[in-house]
């Protein structure tokens, strides 16, 4: 296992990241859309650097079977039905092929968000196949598979504190 990003340099982006989405957020409400399981360890990293009116909540999203035909995914645990007035952040581990953020912002949208922003631990835009960026991002990386600060290969690895890579 390589070290791509230490636990030192995510911690240290996490913290600008959190100044910056308190300052941006300022004076109003914000809700912290924490995709599991993936995302768990960046977001309470993050979420401990963000201060104002927060609140957490979490949601899962599955699966690959209907994604490739229809682009749609199920979401498996879900925020209320109505979601008027309320600012969202989601918070993923990696955007990759933008399907999941695509369709998760998009169906956010529709049911009334006030806002729907998106954060992203690790992006890796030369995968990209729709038309999506997160708003905040930790750390923009090549085409690598990678694992540790919550990210699996196979439901392992997550809890390594670092981002790492096998050779
Ligand atoms: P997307 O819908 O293609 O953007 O996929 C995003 C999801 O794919 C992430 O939430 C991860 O679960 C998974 N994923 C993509 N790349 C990696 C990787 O390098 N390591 C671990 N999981 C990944
Ligand atoms: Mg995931």
């Amino acid at each position: 296992m390589k070290v791509l990003i230490s636990e030192e340099e995510i911690e240290k982006r996490l913290e600008e990241i959190g100044k910056q989405i308190s300052n941006d957020y300022k004076g109003k409400e914000l809700t912290l859309v924490v995709t599991l399981k993936g995302a768990i360890i960046a977001a309470s990293t993050l979420a401990k650097r963000i201060t104002g009116d927060v609140t957490i909540e979490f949601i899962k999203v599955s699966s690959y079977e209907k994604k490739e035909s229809t682009g749609e995914l199920k979401i498996e645990l879900d925020l209320d039905d109505d979601l008027t007035g309320k600012n969202l952040l989601i918070i993923e581990d990696i955007i990759d092929t933008g399907t999941t953020l695509y369709y998760l912002k998009n169906n956010y949208i529709n049911r009334n968000a006030e806002s729907v922003k998106i954060f992203a631990l690790l992006d890796k835009p030369s995968r990209r196949i729709k038309d999506i960026e997160a708003d905040y991002v930790g750390f923009t990386i090549e085409n690598k598979f990678v694992v540790g600060y919550g990210l699996d290969y196979e439901e392992k690895l997550r809890e390594l504190p670092y981002i790492g890579y096998i050779e």
